[in-house]
């Protein structure tokens, strides 16, 4: 994503992005509990041993969960703690930690990302063959993980076994596989399906669990499905400048959103209005839904000039300077009458 911010005269809720969303107010609530009092500091408080139960109802009974402030540490702690020096992970070209993370995978976990062209963010079997080489050979960098992402950067979503078609082949070579949940609950949600039933029960080995993105103040969280996958993890976070002091806040959000329906009602929801927004977008002469609408982002061309108007009234972000590619996201606080009125000045815009 290469686009200028949006514009500061954009309306108070647009598409840019769903950490552009505040904070539910389930969360605020549960921050406003989590604060009585005093509690241990670094995750032994009351909260986060909450969370550990939450998570292995989730994911099941060997899941282990660790807290973390942002997506990029969460993914660049698992990567690490899954990897040696000599390391390369495969993933899509369209992989967050590929293009939006700064190099992070690379500066802090010194590792050398294998970047596949995947149109539809997706990873394969036939891909993972095809760019996963050199095992064995003191040259090249040795694949030891594969990172998918999911729901994908792209808003597409892997089925179950599509993720167990890919864990399966990297097991089969020797290699881990990570997924980036920045936005897992738009998964499930897509799916219709329980959390495991695609990361644990499809083989995936670490999971980086979204929840900025889903209603959170900020927290997101790695849960270790697969204990073996991983050495050091709770070291590499402190050394990682991942692990909060006052861990209790960043656990409490996470059990708000997890414990009952939070994260499906908001993953459901932003689901539905990235629908409904496709749905009357895409019946707006001049505008093309470029992909599968399957989670909560929208993905379309539309004249530049009408664009740039479009901006100055909702903020979203140009995807693909290129081609001119949009990205619009819906958020759990986006309403019916937000995607009405950004449709109908989509189309005032085109018309004039
Ligand atoms: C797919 C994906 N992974 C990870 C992240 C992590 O982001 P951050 O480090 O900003 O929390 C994001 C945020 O945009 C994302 O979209």
């Amino acid at each position: 994503m290469t686009s200028p911010g949006p514009d500061p005269a954009a309306r108070a809720r647009g598409f840019a992005s769903d950490n552009q969303a505040g904070v539910h107010p389930e969360i605020l609530a549960a921050l406003t509990a989590a604060n009585a009092g005093h509690q241990p500091a670094y995750g032994g408080d009351t909260s986060t041993a909450r969370l550990r139960e939450v998570v292995r109802g989730h994911f099941g009974e060997r899941a282990e969960v660790f807290p973390v402030f942002n997506g990029t540490g969460a993914n660049v702690v698992s990567l690490q703690a899954m990897s040696e020096r000599w390391s390369a992970v495969v993933c899509p070209e369209s992989a967050h930690i590929n293009t939006d993370e700064c190099g992070a995978a690379e500066k802090v976990a010194g590792l050398k990302l294998i970047p596949v062209p995947a149109p539809d963010g997706k990873l394969t079997p036939e891909l993972i063959d095809r760019h996963a080489r050199g095992f064995g050979n003191l040259q090249r960098a040795q694949p030891a993980v594969v990172s998918i992402t999911q729901s994908t950067e792209v808003g597409t979503v892997y089925t179950a076994a599509e993720i167990a078609a890919v864990a399966a082949c990297a097991h089969e070579r020797g290699m881990l596989v990570h997924m980036d949940g920045a936005r897992v609950a738009n998964a499930a949600a897509a799916l219709d399906l329980p959390l495991r039933a695609f990361t644990t029960d499809a083989g995936v080995d670490v999971l980086s669990f979204g929840g900025t993105k889903n209603g959170l103040l900020l927290g997101e969280a790695i849960v270790v499905l697969n204990p073996d996958a991983v050495r050091g993890l709770a070291y590499l976070r402190k050394a990682g400048m991942q692990l909060a002091s006052k861990m209790r806040y960043v656990s409490a959000q996470l059990v708000a959103l997890l414990e009952g329906d939070l994260w499906l009602r908001n993953a459901r929801h932003s689901n539905a209005m990235a629908r409904r927004l496709a749905g009357a977008a895409g019946r707006v002469p001049g505008v093309e839904i470029r992909r599968p609408v399957e989670a909560n982002a929208v993905f379309a061309v539309l004249p530049a000039d009408a664009a740039e108007r479009l901006r100055k009234r909702f903020a979203f972000y140009t995807w693909d300077e290129r081609t001119g590619e949009v990205r619009w996201v819906c958020s759990f606080d986006t309403t019916e009458d937000d995607v009405d009125a950004f449709a109908a000045a989509i189309a005032e815009e085109l018309s004039g």
